[in-house]
């Protein structure tokens, strides 16, 4: 899909010098290649370069306000290895994708615990904790994808040793607690508070009727920081509703398979394939919208900067466009959209299950927009 935003060159020169991030100029002298993507099709096998200052290997991968918002990298550390020993001025959010190990998270008072973990864990770095990552097999690489605010505290101080090199222990998010990282929560609304999720593709989520076709949802508050993530299931034959939301919002298929239509306002909606491992990073302000083809439920984690909300606190993407959010009803779809979904249910055996959902809506949906 051609970008209609590329203005002439004689335009945008008058812009250039504003182009360069500090974060940007930090990300290129990391050495690793670095993916511009919306779409990685499997994150466990995407090509990986040597980074000499972590002691493993990585590849970043950068959405368009990736220089402003929230990045996102992928690293892997060698079998029988480790990781060198990080602390930094920015929360981090990690998902194992493959192998298993242990982390060990310290801070300058010497409280100091070790936690092991393996594909499916999900974990958040308390900031500015003193942290390492051990490969706790000496046969195969563990490998893990990590969203972190790091374009933030870059842009902001522009000055690498300040925010790797900080002598801070931020008390309030972590002060040696034994039980830091043990696998306990506390359930408030759709809320988890928790450090450790040891196995987020089997998590038991909560009903979410909101979002359309009956699917549980779970949101999740890590490390007592502010990056906010989320996981979402869908049941077998059914889609979500479509919805648009700021960038950086980074969609992890945990398991199932499908596909996920992608479309700034007023374009054609363009197909994206997913499986388990899939990255989806919606651009800012497009609309998107998710289908389970499969055979089994599907289900994905994001890890997102920030959401729009409205007085209640309820995010606008979560709000019909009738009531003017920016949610689709499935009464506003294009026929194009269902006839699509259930060609794909056909051809793969699947029965849909969207009728009564549809019919369901139908019940409480706003009338239209004027
Ligand atoms: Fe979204």
């Amino acid at each position: 899909m051609a970008d209609r935003t590329l203005m002439s060159d004689e335009f945008a020169r008058k812009f250039a010098s504003e182009k360069d991030t500090p974060y940007e100029r930090w990300v290129r002298d990391q050495g690793l290649d670095i993916i511009s993507a919306q779409y990685v099709p499997n994150l466990k096998h995407v090509e990986l370069k040597p980074w000499a200052r972590r002691g493993g290997s990585g590849v970043f991968i950068n959405h368009e306000a990736s220089r402003s918002s929230n990045d996102c990298y992928v690293c892997e550390i060698p079998k029988g290895g480790k990781l060198a020993p990080q602390r930094q001025l920015f929360e981090e959010m990690i998902f194992v994708l493959d192998g298993r190990g242990s982390t060990t998270v310290w801070n300058d008072a010497g409280q100091k615990i070790t936690f092991e973990w393996k594909a499916g864990a999900m974990f958040a770095v308390p900031l500015n904790t003193w942290h390492q990552h051990f490969n706790g097999s000496g046969q195969t690489p563990a490998r893990y994808v990590g969203v972190t605010f790091c374009p933030q505290l870059m842009n902001l101080f522009d000055d690498e040793d300040f925010v790797f090199n900080t002598a801070r222990d931020f008390k309030n998010r972590f002060s040696g607690e034994p039980d830091y990282f043990s696998n306990k929560g506390e359930q408030d609304g759709f809320l988890l508070r928790t450090n450790f999720v040891p196995d987020a593709v089997n998590l038991p989520l909560v009903n979410a009727k909101e979002r359309g076709a009956g699917g549980g949802h779970i949101r999740f508050n890590m490390a007592r920081g502010a990056m906010a993530s989320h996981i979402s299931q869908f049941p077998v034959g059914t889609y979500k509703k479509a919805h648009r939301h700021g960038p950086g919002a980074h969609v992890i298929v945990l398991s199932g398979e499908g596909y996920s239509l992608m479309w700034p306002d007023g374009e054609e909606p363009k197909r994206y394939e997913w499986e388990a491992g899939t990255l989806i990073v919606p651009p800012n302000s497009w609309f998107h919208q998710h289908f389970n083809s499969g055979a089994t439920p599907a289900r994905y984690l994001a890890f997102k900067h920030s959401s729009i909300r409205n007085s209640q606190g309820v995010p606008i993407s979560w709000i019909s466009r009738r009531l003017g959010g920016n949610q689709i009803d499935y009464a506003d779809e294009t026929k194009e959209v269902r006839d699509l979904f259930h060609q794909r249910l056909a051809s793969r055996g699947v029965e849909p299950k969207m009728e009564s959902v549809y019919a369901l809506e139908l019940e409480t949906l706003p009338p239209p927009a004027v």
